[in-house]
């Protein structure tokens, strides 16, 4: 068996080693809330330190230590974390350890700026949270995000450990008072199960055992309280759910399907189908790294083999036949932004659900929340760490469960294209019922029909570059010789598109996202429409071009970058818009408050310092020429 090296990974290897209790939580506190020392403490104190690592704890607490010599448990679990950083990605070190009791996986996050990303990574996983308030501080606004996003995630079970109680005096009135608090809060977000218990990381008071200083707490101590809760796994008991990892196909003998089991359970002989094809099986057998089994439940990683052979790759679902996951492309959905760049609705981004990996777009933001006042408040963006509700659209149906009925079908997070890196995560909530009555409707004539009356290939002309660079003129230019040649064009022209269609829209990044989406959407149907169409927008970001491209088939987009230096633009200036925009009279000016994201492989680059319109004009037709679109002529 190799070494977990995932989560996933070391549920399997837990379940697959032994059958006691598994319990796993998250860790939630700001930076200096003792959460490392909490952790080192219940380590140390349930003696699941490793005799090296306490050797060089003893060493280190009488070098750096910040105790006066005395263990400094913090440093355990730093040192633990630095060892943990190399090679993963996402700040979340996972620590398991075992009880006579019960096993224990801990997500441990760091309390700093990017805590939504990492609390949301430890959180999807987790039964359990513990929610660490500093007894002098009390509730703060950071223990209600935290306390948000878990409630969130779908945690039910929370702890709130009260710590640093030996900071004031052992005092139940302080306790007590932050308790009812947090109580308070706790209910309004509906956070029903909440055992709040005072402790002591750094003496130990109420962690393992209970400590002579609060006889007045009659309740559990942390690890008893941890040992003991109800932790029956919600998942094993839906419907059963598995998200194709991958086809393990070593040879022509055998095809195995492999995943990790997201919800219910499984036994050979099982009626399963396959999704999106809808096609059904049976399951042969069970293989798993111990051999085959009988049966297998949610958390487990498993081979399924299956009585014949269906179409089945990465990312599709296998459910149970006779309790189906529902298929749509529309949800509403809450979204948690992780990313210094905002959302903005229209882009498309990569959205990744269970193992499948599809297009989405954010359509409309209803709300943010306000997690300390839980306010909901009006928004165009989310930035970052920021909470909203917005309705998301895909390019394709996919099979999906509501969150609060499975958090693998239901949750997912956005991949920014560019960086790949994660930018967000979200829950679905439900399937927008319009989605669900809307077909895509069969017409009889089509694109090539409609272009051959009219003796032409459609296509997209689309002129980009900054204000003033002359993308309008050249363009204007350009239809003149199309019509002169016979063929029916139509020039979509920003600022002309924006005194009607788009006129609600202005310059911020958002309002030109939406800009672009819809007139690439304009220029798709004019596509269809058998036209030669010449889009003259400044469209300053490489997302929304390549969305416009996506759009339409290969060869149709013809991406031109009319290329004029910003200070030469600057100089001619035509509208006096750049002289406007230096006095501060234009806020998001292109070039100068705005970014203009250039071309990287346009299909046809100007360069205006060198050629006059007339002659840009005739490089675009001998381009067009060249690619046998003016075929005819
Ligand atoms: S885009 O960035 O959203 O693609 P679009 O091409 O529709 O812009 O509109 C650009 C035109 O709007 C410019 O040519 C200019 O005449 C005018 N304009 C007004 N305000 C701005 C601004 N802040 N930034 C750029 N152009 C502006």
């Amino acid at each position: 068996m190799p070494p977990p090296s995932t989560v996933q990974d070391i549920e399997s290897y837990l379940h697959a080693r032994q059958r006691k209790g598994l319990l796993r939580f998250i860790t939630c506190g700001s930076v200096d809330d003792g959460k490392s020392t909490l952790i080192g403490r219940l380590l140390y104190d349930s003696k699941l330190i490793f005799e090296d690592q306490l050797s060089a704890l003893e060493r280190d607490s009488k070098t750096v230590g910040t105790q006066g010599g005395a263990l400094d448990f913090a440093l355990l679990m730093d040192g633990l974390a630095a060892e943990r950083e190399q090679g993963i990605t996402i700040d979340v070190a996972y620590r398991y350890f075992t009880t006579d009791k019960r096993t224990f996986i801990v997500a441990d996050t760091p309390g700093h700026e990017q805590y939504t990303r990492n609390m949301v990574t430890g959180a999807s996983t987790a039964d359990l949270a513990v929610i660490l308030v500093d007894a002098r501080k009390g509730v703060l606004v950071q223990t209600r995000r935290h306390s948000y996003l878990v409630a969130l995630m779908g945690i039910r079970k929370v702890v709130l450990a009260v710590n640093k109680m030996d900071l004031v005096e052992y005092d139940r009135a302080v306790f007590e008072r932050i308790r009812n608090d947090y109580l308070e809060f706790a209910r309004q977000i509906g956070l029903e199960d909440v055992v709040a218990i005072p402790i002591s990381g750094l003496k130990g008071d109420n962690i393992a055992a209970a400590g002579e200083s609060m006889a007045w707490y009659r309740g559990p101590s942390l690890l008893h309280h941890l040992e003991t809760v109800d932790a029956t796994d919600r998942t094993t008991g839906g419907p059963f759910r598995l998200c194709v990892q991958w086809v393990n196909r070593p040879d022509l003998n055998f095809r195995g399907f492999s995943g990790v089991i997201a919800s219910g359970e499984v036994r050979p002989g099982d009626r399963l189908r396959a999704l999106p094809s809808g096609k059904e099986c049976h399951v042969t057998r069970i293989v798993s790294y111990d051999g085959d089994l009988t049966h297998a439940v949610a958390g487990q990683s498993v081979t399924l083999t299956l009585d014949h052979e269906i179409d089945l790759s990465r990312g599709d679902v296998l459910a149970s036949a006779s309790d189906l996951p529902a298929a749509a492309d529309q949800f509403n959905t809450t979204l948690v932004w992780m990313s210094d760049e905002p959302l903005l609705p229209g882009r498309s981004y990569l959205m990744k659900i269970g193992t499948r990996t599809v297009s989405a777009t954010v359509s409309d933001i209803k709300y943010k929340v306000n997690v300390n006042t839980l306010e909901h408040v009006a928004a165009k963006t989310l930035g970052l760490n920021e909470i909203g509700v917005a309705n998301i659209h895909l390019t394709q149906p996919i099979p999906f469960d509501p969150y609060d009925q499975n958090r693998e079908t239901g949750g997912f997070i956005f991949i920014d294209r560019m960086s790949n890196s994660t930018i967000g995560a979200g829950l679905i909530h439900f399937a927008l019922r319009r989605s669900q009555n809307v077909h895509w409707q069969a017409l009889e004539v089509n694109k090539t029909a409609r272009a051959q009356i009219k003796n032409q290939m459609a296509c997209v002309l689309w002129f980009t570059g900054l204000s003033g660079a002359g993308k309008s003129t050249i363009a204007n230019v350009v239809e003149k010789q199309l019509l002169g040649l016979g063929r029916h064009t139509y020039l979509l022209d920003g600022d002309n598109v924006r005194h009607g269609l788009n006129h609600d829209l202005g310059f911020t990044d958002a309002d030109r996202v939406e800009n672009i989406r819809r007139v690439a959407e304009v220029a798709k149907l004019m596509v269809d429409a058998g036209l030669i169409v010449l889009v003259s927008f400044i469209s300053p970001f490489r997302a929304e071009r390549e969305l416009a491209r996506g759009l339409l088939e290969s060869g149709e987009f013809l991406e031109i970058f009319v290329d004029t230096p910003l200070e030469d633009a600057e100089k001619r200036d035509p509208k006096g818009l750049y002289k406007k925009a230096r006095r501060g009279e234009i806020n998001n000016f292109t070039g100068i408050s705005s970014p203009y994201e250039a071309p990287l492989n346009p299909e046809i680059r100007i360069d205006t310092m060198r050629l006059t319109a007339a002659e840009a004009a005739d490089a675009i037709l001998r381009k067009l020429k060249d690619l046998g679109m003016l075929a005819g002529n």
